[in-house]
């Protein structure tokens, strides 16, 4: 494995340092919750700290499953966080020489792990112009007699775009007939903004979802998320190599995730309310905007805007002025190996004062640095 730190998670906002940030919109999941928004409902006192069941929590498992018709809770393996359930993926699946087809721009990880074991990688190039969309002709187009993997993530992370569920099925369809499988990392299902499209996995056997509590709930510092799979002999691999790494998840976490989901049914509605109104607000900020543009996302609680060619901006300069004089961060377009002129807004996170500050703080950097460029 050639491991690289990835600019996403070297320049991160915790690496960065909370207290330096006074308008955080570079985060891609609602506001964290703390422990007290979960934990009246978990015994974490009584709670025996022994190894648990190596697949997780069974409850948890089953109240993951019960979101997926057809799915039960020995197809479900809890990881620590989608991440690592998209590392346990990859490493199960993919050898040195092995083509995969990734969706581009995407969750840097999903790109960087085929990278780190020396997969043979195709990039899917999605675009603004064409609005983010997926189009399965070209994915075919992408595929060899070696490719082991096709990999997509709906809602998209950094657009917000979504996959409809014809697209999803055209591409099960192409996976299946080609013999590769097909990962959907949903860690953003639950709030696509038409109500989500079922689980992928539960679909198909040749397909794997994966996603976790961290960006719908706020619950990222319990580190939890999952891989979804029918297919028997895949999932016992994939358990094979959360052995190796973790033998069992942490009783602590999962305990707390359960409780989480337990009060998911009056917990999710307030936290969609929330993303509306920020959207809502985000929305009306972009409706035509002198210096940006965007896809509109249809998901999620992230965008990834564009500063206008014709606004001549120094992007250099605008991050700086919006660091340096704002105290205000983004996620620059390098994250996602794109170019800068772009960056991910996370409007999710920040409360709705921070959230306006912030807008405020980029509209006066791109005012600062418009007509600048050389
Ligand atoms: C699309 C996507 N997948 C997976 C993850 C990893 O999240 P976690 O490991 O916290 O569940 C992220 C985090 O940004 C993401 O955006």
């Amino acid at each position: 494995m050639r491991y690289r730190r990835m600019p996403i998670e070297a320049e991160s906002p915790e690496q960065l340092g909370y207290g330096r940030i006074r308008c955080n919109l570079a985060e891609s999941s609602v506001t964290d919750a703390s422990l007290a928004d979960v934990v009246i409902a978990a015994d974490l006192g009584g709670l025996v700290l022994q190894y648990g069941d190596h697949l997780g929590l069974p409850e948890l498992r089953e109240a993951i499953a019960a979101d997926a018709p057809g799915v039960v809770a020995d197809d479900v393996m809890v990881t620590p966080g989608a991440v690592a359930a998209l590392f346990l993926l990859h490493t199960s699946l993919l050898e040195p020489g092995d083509h995969i087809v990734v969706a581009r721009p995407n969750y840097a990880t999903n790109v960087e792990t085929p990278r780190a074991i020396g997969a043979s990688v195709s990039f899917l190039e999605l675009s603004h112009d064409e609005g983010w969309a997926v189009d399965p002709d070209r994915i075919a187009a992408l595929m060899t007699p070696r490719t082991k993997l096709v990999s997509l993530t709906t809602p998209h992370n950094p657009t917000g775009s979504t996959l409809d569920l014809p697209t999803l099925q055209a591409v099960i369809d192409l996976v299946e007939r080609r013999g590769a499988r097909l990962l959907v990392d949903e860690t953003y299902r639950e709030m696509t903004f038409d109500g989500p499209l079922p689980v992928a996995a539960s679909l198909s056997p040749s397909v794997v979802s994966v996603s976790s509590l961290s960006k719908t709930y706020g619950l990222p510092g319990i580190r939890i998320g999952w891989a979804v799979t029918r297919d028997v002999e895949f999932g016992a691999r994939l358990l094979a190599a959360k052995e190796q790494v973790l033998i069992s998840g942490s009783l602590v976490d999962e305990t707390i995730a359960l409780a989480a989901l337990r009060r998911r049914a009056v917990w999710l509605p307030s936290i969609l309310g929330r993303i509306d109104a920020a959207f809502a607000t985000t929305a009306r900020w972009m409706d035509g905007h002198e210096h940006l543009e965007w896809v509109a996302p249809r998901g999620g609680v992230v965008g990834f805007p564009r500063i206008r060619a014709s606004s001549r901006v120094d992007v250099d300069a605008f991050y700086n002025v919006l660091f340096e004089e704002h105290g205000t961060i983004v996620g620059p377009g390098h994250w996602f190996e794109q170019p800068r002129e772009h960056f991910r807004l996370g409007y999710g996170w920040p409360g709705p004062d921070e959230l306006r500050d912030g807008l405020a703080a980029i509209d006066a950097a791109l005012a600062a640095t418009a007509g600048t460029a050389r």
